[in-house]
């Protein structure tokens, strides 16, 4: 197996999602770019090595042919679309995700700035979020967020590509989604109400019992398992990201690393579609989805010295 990208850090106080198209003709220009991220984040992260400095990124299924020759991963395909009977998950263009992490949002923003300028004009940056660590670990929607995300091996087999695919083995899938709060509509919900849809409490972050946790919230909707009854998981990096002001947009950036696509998936259909379908997530009603791609990062070595 290749060795996997830096995915597995710690939650940094700083994070920059970038997503970009490739221009016409830019193919070469991120192909060498490519190669060189691993001696931009060494040149930041040596200046300053007691910060934490990482950045993975991630290729699109179009562009993925675009890119190289040989074969592809064997699961990577668009973002799938998808139209609940209330809530839509959009399907947005997205060729390249440069996703940084640091305990410094200069060194974020610097790692970023060089990658882009190292891209030219080859590529179109169609979304860029900065975003923050906000306290105890909450979403701006005031609950912790990522509490069961799977830790040490149980991450590691979460989401990296293992012998079902040998040539990708190592690598990652990877879906983000920007979501736009309604804050004004969920600061209006009294907590119990939040609490039911989410599935926890709210100040102490404790999981509702399975005979008091309604059926439509997060949780319910978003524990999945295998046919022998295993929990399949996903490892999860969101972060709170926007601006202040009334009608500017703020909320969440979800971002999953799996080994698999189909496991993001098969929760987004829960959540959007509903299980049974009709019962959709109700948080949905509260925060919409309004971009949602789909890509794989591929393993160091494959970006070191990737096939022509
Ligand atoms: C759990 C927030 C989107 C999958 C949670 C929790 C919160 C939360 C507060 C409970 C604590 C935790 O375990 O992390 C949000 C927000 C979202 C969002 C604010 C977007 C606005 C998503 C999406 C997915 C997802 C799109 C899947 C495609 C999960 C999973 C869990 C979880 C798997 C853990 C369930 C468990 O094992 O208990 N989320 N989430 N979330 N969320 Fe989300």
């Amino acid at each position: 197996m290749g060795t996997g990208q830096h995915i597995l850090t710690r939650k940094t106080p700083s994070a920059m999602f970038l997503v970009m198209t490739i221009d016409d003709g830019g193919e070469d220009a991120v192909r060498e770019a490519l190669t060189g991220l691993s001696g931009i984040v060494t040149t930041v992260s040596s200046r300053v090595p007691e910060a934490t400095l990482s950045a993975v990124v991630g290729i699109g299924s179009a562009a993925w042919d675009r890119l190289f020759s040989g074969p592809r991963p064997a699961e990577l395909h668009p973002f799938i679309e998808l139209t609940g009977e209330v809530h839509t998950a959009p399907s947005t263009p997205g060729d390249i995700l440069l996703h940084i992490k640091s305990d410094r949002q200069d060194l974020a923003f610097e790692v970023g700035r060089l990658w882009t300028a190292s891209l030219g004009d080859a590529v179109t940056t169609v979304d860029e979020v900065h975003g923050f660590r906000y306290f105890d670990m909450r979403d701006l929607i005031g609950f912790v967020d990522g509490t069961e995300n799977p830790t040490g091996d149980d991450a590691v087999a979460a989401i990296l590509v293992d012998a079902e695919d040998p040539d990708f083995a190592g690598g990652s899938y990877v879906a983000i989604q920007r979501y736009v709060t309604d804050f004004t509509s969920w600061n209006a919900l009294p907590v119990p109400d939040q609490e039911a849809a989410i599935g926890r409490s709210k100040v102490e972050n404790i999981e509702f019992d399975d005979d008091v946790k309604p059926t439509n919230s997060h949780i319910a909707l978003n524990v999945i398992e295998d046919a022998n009854g295993e929990e399949l998981d996903i490892v999860r990096d969101n972060m709170p990201y926007g601006d202040i002001a009334g009608d500017r947009e703020k909320g969440t950036l979800f971002i999953a690393y799996s080994k698999t696509p189909a496991i993001t998936e098969q929760m987004l259909r829960n959540m959007f579609i509903g299980e049974p379908e009709g019962n959709h997530d109700r948080l949905l009603d509260f925060t919409t989805a309004v971009t949602g791609t789909q890509f794989f990062a591929p393993t160091t070595e494959f970006l070191d010295d990737p096939p022509p």
